[in-house]
């Protein structure tokens, strides 16, 4: 039996960072190694192009940045295709073809696009490709085929609005050619990691991230800084759990739940400083950041070679794309000059 694809990606805004880590590329590369499955990971340069068109220089920077952190984490070129959103001209020509099939208030409505729209304080001047980013995104999920999707749980309305544009298609052209994709999500509880200040998501934008490249001291002054319990002043006072950032990362990050557990009795109880939890934590994050920052600096010594695992992986991803393009024209009846 054909092995079941996954299609999946990222924006090139700048570095991946421990959120990115526990929202999606964990499962990734646990999904690519049980070889069930045959995943195509796209870095997303023209979908980050929607919010950054003036300037260029930042996703053509980050792109190597992304590539050496899916290598980082152990994505492998050898199970998984790494491959460039705008290297891939079908994908465009299908995002076409189904803005057609989707009107302008259906895409307003989309939730996680809304809120995007609010943070980035567009106001009144949307850029039309950031609203349509959706679409664009059921043609890089559909070009593939994908059945499964890993991502983190803000991509949910993404994959619905997929889901609707393969059903309009199928119905309207009469034709079987596209497959509905389901989400991948982490597990409840595990997938949404806050950033240091406490705030409920980790981005670059708000300051409050640990990156995969950060070196090690780094890691150690961030851990440091983080948000616990205002109120827990005195080592002897009980301290608060919920809602304290060190206590939500020992959650996601430590195996041993044994000894979470204790340590939040503990705290609770009185008598256990946050440096002590925080200096803890830190050697938990080492357990876990320490390989895959040596993998990183072993991969930034042969950046030619990562360039060409890039250019490899795009051939690769426009035969795929463009046999489904092809499919697609079929359908729809553009072929009058085909032999
Ligand atoms: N929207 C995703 C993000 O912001 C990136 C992305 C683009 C994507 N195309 C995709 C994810 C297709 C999954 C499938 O990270």
């Amino acid at each position: 039996m054909a092995k079941k694809v996954i299609l999946t990606g990222d924006r090139p805004t700048g570095k991946l960072h421990v959120g990115h880590y526990i929202g999606s590329l964990k499962n990734r590369v646990m999904l690519q190694n049980s070889g069930e499955y045959q995943p195509y990971i796209m870095i997303a340069d023209t979908q980050a192009l929607t919010d950054n068109a003036r300037d260029p220089e930042k996703i053509r920077n980050s792109l190597i940045q992304v590539a050496l952190d899916y290598l980082a984490v152990g994505i492998d070129p050898e199970k998984s295709t790494i491959f460039v959103q705008s290297q891939i001209s079908a994908l465009f020509e299908l995002t076409a073809y189904y803005m057609d099939l989707v009107t302008v208030s259906r895409l307003e409505r989309n939730p996680t696009v809304k809120a995007e729209i609010k943070q980035k304080n567009f106001n009144d001047s949307i850029p039309v490709g950031f609203l349509n980013y959706p679409v664009s995104q059921a043609a890089d999920i559909t070009a593939f085929k994908a059945t499964l999707v890993p991502v983190g749980d803000d991509q949910e309305p993404m994959l619905e609005q997929a889901r609707e544009i393969v059903r309009t298609f199928n119905r309207v052209y009469d034709c079987n050619v596209l497959v509905e994709p389901e989400g991948y999500f982490p597990e409840k509880g595990q997938g949404r990691l806050p950033g240091l200040d406490g705030n409920a998501k980790m981005s670059k934008s708000l300051g409050n991230a640990i990156y995969l490249s950060d070196d090690s001291e780094t890691v150690q002054k961030k851990v440091m800084s983080m948000y616990t319990d205002p109120n827990h002043i005195h080592v002897e006072d009980p301290g608060k759990v919920e809602g304290n950032t060190v206590f939500t990362y020992l959650d996601i990050f430590d195996p041993d739940k044994n000894k979470v557990a204790q340590l939040k009795e503990d705290y609770q109880k009185g008598g256990l400083g946050d440096v002590k939890i925080k200096r803890y934590l830190n050697e938990v994050l080492e357990n876990e950041l320490a390989p895959i920052r040596q993998r990183r600096a072993e991969y930034e010594q042969k950046q030619d070679e990562v360039y060409e695992m890039l250019i490899e992986g795009s051939e690769k991803a426009n035969q795929v794309a463009n046999q489904t393009l092809s499919e697609v024209r079929d359908a729809i009846g553009l072929n009058y000059f085909k032999r």
